[in-house]
């Protein structure tokens, strides 16, 4: 991924969004909650755009948790068909963009029809190095540290890893997101200011940035003030300001 710290020190690397507020957003208009969803495909479309354009390398969309199950079953289904009719029209574009998508989350509940697609997108677009966009769809932080265990546990099941060669580093091999920079920033949309499960491990130092803005809403204007806020945020992963201000060499 290239680094873009030269020209623009102060963008982030990595982007990670919790779309929330298609519900709302509809309902405002007094229309059923899959008309919102179908509204905030098209933001989606805006933010990967723009990330393309601004060089910003990674992109990670909170699109279904494992717990939005528990929605009605009209609305899950819903919204399995609209990423499947999404995932089929818009491919190939993003593809044409340099995009390389990946789906983070566990696929054993979804429809052949729709896992297929997902590995058949995920081969195509392998070699694009532009964009790395990761949709996570049931999709759980805790399912991610369990899953990332339970691939570690094998390993050493089957002779293959010693215990003591479990760290940071290896754990965090076995996760989703393995290889891509931790998000540096995350936003979430819709006025509620929690994570619901997103990437808790990837998040540890990610700066937060909580809008009111309905995701349907989440426009340009709207990205551009959530970046200029990060690039005013002071990162300081432990250390005190004053180590930071006398120079990054200083350690
Ligand atoms: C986020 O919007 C999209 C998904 C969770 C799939 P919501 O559907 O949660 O919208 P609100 O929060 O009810 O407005
Ligand atoms: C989080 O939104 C999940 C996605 C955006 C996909 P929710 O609307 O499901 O979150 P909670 O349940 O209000 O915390
Ligand atoms: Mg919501």
């Amino acid at each position: 991924m290239a680094a873009s710290s030269e020209h623009a020190p102060r963008l982030p690397q990595h982007v990670a969004v919790v779309m929330d507020g298609n519900g709302r957003w509809a309902e405002q208009r007094r229309r059923p909650r899959p008309f919102g969803h179908r509204a905030g495909v098209k933001a989606v479309r805006g933010i990967i755009g723009a990330c393309v354009s601004k060089g910003i390398g990674a992109l990670t969309l909170f699109a279904f948790s494992s717990e939005n199950w528990s929605r009605p079953r009209s609305e899950v289904s819903s919204l399995m068909d609209l990423f499947l009719r999404s995932l089929r029209r818009e491919a190939a574009e993003l593809s044409a963009n340099g995009v390389r998508l990946r789906f983070i989350g566990d696929r054993s509940r979804f429809s052949q029809e729709l896992v297929s697609l997902m590995g058949d997108v995920e081969q195509q677009t392998l070699s694009n190095e532009r964009l790395h966009l990761n949709i996570a769809v049931n999709y759980g932080g805790r399912w991610d540290i369990v899953a990332a265990a339970r691939d570690l546990a094998f390993a050493v099941a089957q002779g293959t890893l010693d215990p003591e060669q479990i760290d940071q580093d290896r754990f965090a091999l076995s996760m989703s997101l393995a290889g891509l920079p931790e998000p540096d920033l995350l936003i979430r949309t819709g006025g509620e200011r929690r994570i619901s499960n997103f990437l808790l491990w990837q998040l540890a130092y990610t700066e937060l940035y909580f809008s009111n803005a309905l995701w349907p809403d989440f426009d340009d204007a709207a990205f551009d003030a959530a970046l200029t806020d990060f690039a005013q945020r002071e990162r300081r992963f432990g250390k005190t300001g004053k180590q930071l201000q006398s120079g990054a060499a200083s350690s």
